[in-house]
């Protein structure tokens, strides 16, 4: 017979729970850093799953990007980096991983992140999709506007690593 503490003791030690939060990641930002670090909280080790979007062309190379995944969470002891191709379900079969974390930042996002979680679970049943609502710092952030903004001289210190923020500077500087 195992008592209350005997059992939560059994039970830290067999579950793991390993989360997947996939993005393209073009590039990192504080509000994905903000889900990075809540989510790696919450679950027992975190995989940034860095991703090229097929509607998408991506300013940094695929390894530029895990790059600089790998750099922002070298602090975080249960978080690492991978790339992949292909399905999100496949690649979190691959890790053993049991849950997708994916932001919410306006209630938009819930329409298409609601669409991703029914697909991904009609490929995968066993994979739970977890939604974490983004601080509300970064409501407004994106990939995209990061990038104008910075292309175009403005200033995203407050909303960017930085290591990103240097590495676009780099960048554009290249470009012109
Ligand atoms: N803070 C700041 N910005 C955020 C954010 C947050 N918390 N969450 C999302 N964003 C931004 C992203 O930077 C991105 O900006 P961009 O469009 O300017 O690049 C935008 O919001 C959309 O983010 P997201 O929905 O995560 O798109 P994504 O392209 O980064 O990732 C994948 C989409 C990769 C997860 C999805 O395409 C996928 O799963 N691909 C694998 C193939 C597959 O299985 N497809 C079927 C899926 S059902």
């Amino acid at each position: 017979m195992v008592d209350l503490q005997q059992q939560n003791l059994l039970d830290a030690k067999l579950i793991m729970m390993k989360a997947i939060y996939p993005g393209t990641f073009d590039p990192l930002t504080n509000g994905h850093l903000d889900i990075i670090t809540r989510a790696a909280k919450i679950f027992d080790h975190l995989i940034i799953g860095v991703t090229t979007n097929i509607f998408k062309t991506p300013l940094f190379k695929i390894e530029e990007r895990v790059a600089i995944v790998s750099e922002v969470i070298q602090d975080l002891s249960n978080v690492s980096v991978c790339q992949f191709g292909g399905l999100l379900v496949d690649f979190a079969q691959e890790c053993n991983a049991q849950v997708i974390v994916r932001g919410l930042r306006e209630p938009n996002d819930f329409l298409s992140e609601y669409q991703m979680a029914l697909m991904n679970k009609l490929q995968c049943a066993k994979i739970e999709s977890v939604f974490l609502v983004s601080s509300s710092s970064y409501h407004f952030v994106s990939s995209s506007l990061i990038k104008e903004v910075a292309g175009l001289g403005g200033d995203i210190s407050k909303l960017v690593p930085n290591c990103v923020q240097v590495l676009l500077s780099e960048k554009f500087a290249k470009q012109k």
